[in-house]
C-alpha cells in the first residue's frame, strides 16, 4: 500500500465528521461523494444558504456568542462576531471548536492565509505546543531515501522565519506527524542547514545548532541531529564523511528546513524535479484543520479529508 492507501485504510477504522466550508464548489461536491462512497469520513458540506436557513438560527446564535467570548479581548464586537459566523469558514471553525465536527478541510477557493488565520485565532494550538506548523509528506520514486522513499518535510507552509525555539517545536511536531499519520515507527529528524557539524560559521548556522539543542532537551527520546546538510542527512556515503557518528546522518526520514523560503522551495524541487507525490497537513492545532491548494483535484480533497480524519482519531 502507498501512503494515501494506508491513510485511507486508517480513516475507515473510526469515522470522523469533517466540515467542508466550500460546500458549493464543484470539486468539493465530487470529493464529498467519494468520501461517502469509500466510507472515509462523514463530510459536512456548508454553504451560506445552509447556514442562513431559519432552522439553523439557534446554532448561528450559539456560534456567534462563543466567537464573541473567544475574541472580545482582541476587539471583536458582538455585531462583528454575528457577521463572521455567517461565513462558512468561520461557522465551520466554530463547529470544530465546539465539538460539532472533528476536523475541517478548506482551500479549494480560499487562500492559505484566509484559511490559516481563523484556524490560528479560533482553534489555536494544542496544549504544550508552542506553534502551529505544517508537514509535507513526500513520496519519492527513489525508495532508498528516507523511510522506503517517504520523507516528511517541515515547515513549508506556515512560519516565515521561525526562532530556534520554534524550529525545535516544529521538529518535534513533525516527528509526531511522521509517527501518527505516516506510520513511521522510528522518526529520524535532521535539522537542515548549509553547514554540517560546524563546517561553516554563521549566525544562521548557530540558530540551527541552538534549535537542535532545545529539541534534544524537550524530547530526549527522539532520534534527532543537526546541523546537517541535506546530503549528509539523506545519503549514507556523505554522512560517513561529514557526520560520522550522527544518529540520523544518512538515514533521516524527517527534514526540518531552517525557514519557510527554504522549506517551500525544497518541497517544490522534490515534487517537480524529483517527481515526488506530496501533500501537506497542519500540525500543532488543538483540532485538525487542513488547507488545500487552489489548484487541487477532487482526489486531493479526498486524500486531505482522509488525513484530517486520521489526525482527528
Ligand atoms: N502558530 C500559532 N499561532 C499563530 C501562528 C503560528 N504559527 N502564527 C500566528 N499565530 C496567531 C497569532 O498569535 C495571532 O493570534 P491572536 O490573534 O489570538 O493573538 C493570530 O494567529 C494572527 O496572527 P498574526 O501575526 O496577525 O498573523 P497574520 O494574520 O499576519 O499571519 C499567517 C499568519 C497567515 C500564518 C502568516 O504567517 C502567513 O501568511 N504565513 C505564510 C502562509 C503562506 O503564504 N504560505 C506559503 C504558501 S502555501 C504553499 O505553498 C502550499
Amino acid at each position: 500500500m502507498n501512503l494515501v492507501e494506508r491513510i485511507k485504510a486508517k480513516a475507515r477504522t473510526n469515522i470522523k465528521r469533517i466540515v467542508l466550508p466550500e460546500g458549493d464548489e464543484p470539486r468539493t461536491l465530487a470529493a464529498a461523494k467519494t468520501i461517502r462512497d469509500e466510507k472515509l469520513a462523514e463530510p459536512i458540506l456548508l454553504t451560506k444558504e445552509i447556514i442562513g436557513a431559519p432552522s439553523n438560527a439557534t446554532k448561528l446564535k450559539t456560534y456567534a456568542t462563543a466567537l464573541y467570548e473567544l475574541r472580545k479581548t482582541k476587539g471583536l464586537t458582538e455585531e462583528a462576531a454575528a457577521k463572521l459566523v455567517a461565513d462558512p469558514m468561520y461557522y465551520g471553525m466554530m463547529m470544530v471548536k465546539l465539538g460539532d465536527a472533528d476536523g475541517l478541510v478548506s482551500g479549494a477557493v480560499h487562500s492559505t492565509g484566509d484559511m490559516l488565520r481563523p484556524a490560528l485565532q479560533i482553534i489555536k494550538t494544542r496544549p504544550g505546543m508552542k506553534l502551529v506548523s505544517s508537514s509535507f509528506l513526500m513520496e519519492c520514486p527513489d525508495r532508498s531515501l528516507g523511510e522506503n522513499g517517504l520523507l516528511v518535510y517541515a515547515d513549508c507552509v506556515v512560519n516565515p522565519c521561525p526562532t530556534a525555539e520554534e524550529l525545535a517545536h516544529i521538529a518535534i511536531a513533525s516527528a509526531d506527524t511522521a509517527r501518527t499519520l505516516c506510520g513511521i515507527a522510528e522518526p529520524r529528524v535532521a535539522l537542515l542547514s548549509f553547514s554540517t557539524k560546524g563546517s561553516a560559521s554563521h549566525a544562521l548556522v548557530e540558530k540551527v545548532q541552538e534549535a537542535t539543542r532545545i529539541a534534544r532537551e524537550l524530547a530526549p527520546g527522539l532520534l534527532l541531529d543537526g546541523e546537517l546538510q541535506l546530503d549528509a542527512a539523506l545519503v549514507p556515503e556523505v554522512a560517513a564523511l561529514k557526520a560520522k557518528g550522527s544518529p540520523v546522518g544518512g538515514r533521516a526520514n524527517v527534514c526540518i528546513f531552517p525557514d519557510l523560503q527554504a522549506g517551500n522551495i525544497g518541497y517544490k524541487i522534490t515534487q517537480r524535479i524529483g517527481k515526488a507525490n506530496c501533500f501537506a497537513v497542519l500540525q500543532g492545532l488543538a483540532r485538525p484543520c487542513n488547507d488545500l491548494s487552489r489548484g487541487c483535484s477532487p482526489d486531493d480533497i479526498v486524500n486531505t479529508v482522509a488525513a484530517t480524519a486520521v489526525q482527528a482519531q
